[in-house]
């Protein structure tokens, strides 16, 4: 199937700008809120004021992080033949950047106020004074995005290093020792996860845009002239990645890149946006990156980075797919979509993240009817039993409503209650988040009910000797 970008978005440069609507600030600041309340995400150093830009992720939010992660892994390396992975170093030879173009084209046009001194980008002052204080603005200036610092106890030119604005260039310069290693054919991947740096000039809207953030990058290296059927591929493939991981399609689209948004180094790109609570932005981007990496870092290094395909006998530079994702950005489009609010019949609000069992944090909740002492300690015992296999929290405080109503707000799929009942039969309950229905189930049946549910079977099915509970 081809995928073609939405036609209203292919006429140029429509890209949200990323203003508040009203509405859309009232949804941000309520997942700020839940997210610092609950522990997902902490604004960084906030003890001495906190560092603009910088986010720390609480046990919640590290835990979204890997869970989006490994989903992300799994689909793009572990289910795949022609994919391998790599962990390759931030700091890099400066010849790489060099080779790469972004010593010279990664940056952003600046404005300066001459009365102020703030800095703007060119493109994001409307008209030609500061928009802070309306004084005159200099000509725009280059901006380079890497961050620099030095290597070893010199401070000098010579031990200048960047971090990586990117993880791709790690791809590329370990391009031969990867096909050598795991001898592969084309078309095949590299595949890699990790921080990158950006000294943005406009960090902002909470997690979407920071200076320190984490990528997951693959390299698809192809034969030239199967570049476009590849790039199709690919771009299909990452919206379905989105789409089974919960996200509604109606809340992604394409966009592509035309005229000078078009990176240096690509042939064509597309955004996948994502409608988040500041409207439309790019989620991820997908590049056609042509030979231009290989062809510059052969150039520059002097090392053959060609291919010889023994099929054909011919020898050439591979061109490259790129499908490059941030796994903040992920995160706040998982919460965004995840995030809801439910009028109860007492007229209390209930707020549920409807997070896919893959991603959210928490995966079981064990709640004892009370902390009654002949239900703490078997509750602790399946707890520590079902810890084995799932992350689990244990809560006995206050009453089961507000512990069903707390584990909701951070998307624990299912919640085992075990009552006096279970004392004489051996049986719990186990609640659905989003239904909010129960089911008993024998203790023995558990575990395995529960990995059966997390992989997404139906609730309705009862495992050997359970019972619908409670009007069911
Ligand atoms: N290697 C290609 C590349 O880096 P990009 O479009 O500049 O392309 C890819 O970045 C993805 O990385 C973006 O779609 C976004 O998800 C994430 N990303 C880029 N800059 C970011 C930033 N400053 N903060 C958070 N995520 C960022």
């Amino acid at each position: 199937m081809e995928v073609s970008p939405e036609p209203a978005l292919t006429a140029g440069r429509e890209i949200a700008k990323l203003s508040f609507g009203k509405a859309a600030m009232v949804e941000m600041s309520k997942l700020v809120s839940l997210c610092k309340r609950r522990g997902f995400v902490f604004p960084s150093s906030e003890i001495y004021g906190g560092l603009s830009s910088c986010w720390d992720f609480g046990p919640l939010g590290v835990e979204l992080k890997n869970n989006i992660k490994r989903a992300w892994w799994q689909k793009m390396v572990q289910e795949r033949e022609d994919v391998v992975g790599l962990d390759s170093s931030i700091l890099m030879h400066t010849q790489t950047w060099v080779a790469s173009g972004h010593l010279d084209s990664f940056a952003d046009p600046l404005v300066e106020c001459k009365s102020c001194h703030l800095r703007w980008r060119a493109d994001e002052v409307k008209d030609g004074r500061c928009p802070s204080c309306g004084g005159e603005l200099t000509e725009p200036r280059l901006f380079n995005l890497m961050f620099k610092t030095f290597m070893g106890p010199v401070e000098n030119e010579a031990a200048v290093v960047y971090l990586r604005p990117e993880t791709a260039q790690g791809m590329f310069v370990n391009f031969q020792n990867v096909l050598r290693a795991s001898r592969k054919k084309l078309p095949f991947g590299i595949a890699q996860i990790g921080k990158a740096f950006r000294n943005e000039i406009t960090p902002g809207n909470f997690i979407f845009r920071t200076r320190e953030f984490e990528q997951m990058e693959l390299e698809y290296f192809v034969k030239p002239g199967e570049d476009e059927k590849w790039f199709q591929y690919w771009l299909e493939e990452r919206l379905n990645w989105y789409v089974e991981l919960g996200i509604k399609r109606e809340n992604l689209r394409l966009r592509e890149h035309l005229g000078k948004e078009l990176a240096h180094y690509a042939k064509a790109c597309y955004d996948i946006e994502y409608r988040f609570p500041m409207g439309w932005a790019e989620l991820e981007g997908i590049a056609n990156r042509t030979d231009f990496d290989l062809t510059q870092h052969s150039q520059h290094s002097g090392e053959n980075l060609s291919y010889f395909d023994e099929e054909t006998g011919e020898r050439f530079i591979p061109y490259v797919i790129e499908p490059s994702a941030g796994v903040e950005r992920s995160a706040l489009a998982f919460l965004t979509e995840a995030y809801d609010e439910e009028v109860d019949e007492k007229g209390e609000v209930r707020v549920v993240l409807r997070l896919h069992s893959k991603l959210a944090p928490v995966k079981v909740a064990v709640l004892p009817l009370s902390r009654n002492e002949k239900l703490v300690p078997p509750a602790r015992e399946i707890a520590a039993e079902l810890r084995k296999d799932f992350m689990v929290q244990y809560d006995d405080a206050q009453s089961i409503g507000r512990r069903y109503r707390r584990q909701d707000e951070i998307g624990t799929p299912f919640c085992v209650t075990i009552d006096f009942q279970s004392l004489e039969d051996n049986q719990v309950t186990i609640r659905e988040r989003d239904s909010m229905k129960q089911i008993r189930v024998p203790i023995p049946e558990l575990k395995n009910t529960l990995s059966a549910k997390l992989e997404g079977e139906d609730f309705s099915v009862l495992p050997p000797g359970g019972s619908y509970w409670l009007g069911f």
